[in-house]
């Protein structure tokens, strides 16, 4: 079994971002600018965004963070959507979701100009995905794809079964597996929480991509050996030996499940870092007016 390392590749793809940013800057080109905007106090999102500016920071991009209340009202918000849509200096905007309920998702998302929706939520960028043309792919299945790559994974002609149907996670990880490309060229089943046989078709998977949000969903007698197992989730469970009260758990009970895979992402540590990477790839892309990451 080999530890699918996220921290590892990811350093790999901030140094090689790092040094396309200090190349932009000695030609006199102005550097990535990140912007993001954080809704509320949820404590999990805060973490997130903020190793998204940290990151921004480690590799030389610029980064801006707006952040507002749950109070702020919808118009507000859109308001200064549009004014980071018209500032020529933002290459890429990400509303860390979700949002308050006050606040219409689809229609914040729909707001962004896809030209600089590095989260790639956008109909108009999920159409594209979906085409197979260059556009920016969702950070959390890109970094995924990049990981796979990075690994020299073997996913053609394999039966990847993906748990999890959401818009941001679940469905552009079953479209990407299934391209003609590598990695992809898989055959895909994708369930959700209506599929009927999910141990069986488990079972059957040769790579098995988890983004359920229910911590130790997958158990050890749902895998086969040799299996690939990715895994998405990122679970808050009490834990009164940390400072916090919690730890980090994965959808995958890594324990049983570990010892049958060839591969494994652990959590903390596998997808969450991927998912950074990406997306700074997506805004460097977008800085450069290149949105060529297909996979
Ligand atoms: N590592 C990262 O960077 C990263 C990024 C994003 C998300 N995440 C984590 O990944 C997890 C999933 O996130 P998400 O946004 O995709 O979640 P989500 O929108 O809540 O979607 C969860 C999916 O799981 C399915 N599901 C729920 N219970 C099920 C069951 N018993 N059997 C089979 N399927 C079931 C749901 O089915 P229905 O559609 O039928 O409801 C849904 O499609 C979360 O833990 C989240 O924190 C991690």
């Amino acid at each position: 079994m080999q530890i699918l390392d996220g921290k590892l590749v990811s350093k790999a793809i901030k140094d090689q971002l790092a040094l396309n940013v200090a190349e932009l800057k000695a030609q006199g080109k102005k550097v990535p600018h990140l912007a993001a905007i954080l809704v509320g106090n949820d404590g999990a999102s805060e973490t997130y965004v903020a190793s998204k500016v940290k990151s921004c920071a480690e590799i030389g991009y610029h980064s801006t963070l707006l952040r507002f209340d749950d109070h702020i009202s919808e118009k507000h918000l859109l308001d200064h959507i549009n004014m980071l849509n018209e500032n020529p200096d933002v290459d890429g905007i990400l509303v860390q979701l979700p949002l308050p309920k006050s606040i219409n998702e689809e229609l914040v998302i729909n707001t962004i100009d896809p030209s600089k929706d590095v989260d790639g939520f956008h109909p108009m960028n999920v159409g594209k995905m979906v085409s197979g043309l260059p556009t920016f792919i969702p950070a959390t299945p890109y970094g995924i794809m990049l990981m796979l790559e990075h690994y020299n994974i073997e996913t053609k002609g394999k039966h990847a079964v993906v748990i999890g149907r959401s818009h941001i996670v679940g469905t552009p990880m079953s479209i990407l597996l299934s391209r003609n490309s590598n990695p992809g060229n898989c055959t895909v089943t994708l369930c959700h929480s209506q599929t009927k046989n999910l141990k069986e078709l488990c079972l059957q998977a040769d790579i098995v991509v988890a983004a359920i949000g229910r911590p130790d969903f997958v158990t050890g007698d749902m895998v086969k050996e040799g299996a690939v197992v990715i895994d998405v989730g990122i679970n808050r469970v009490a834990d009164n030996t940390k400072k916090s009260g919690f730890r980090l758990v994965g959808d995958v009970k890594f324990d049983e499940v570990a010892p049958k895979c060839s591969f494994i992402t652990p959590v903390p540590g596998g997808v969450g870092p991927m998912t950074i990477a990406a997306l700074l790839k997506n805004t460097y892309h977008s800085a450069i007016g290149q949105k060529g990451n297909r996979n």
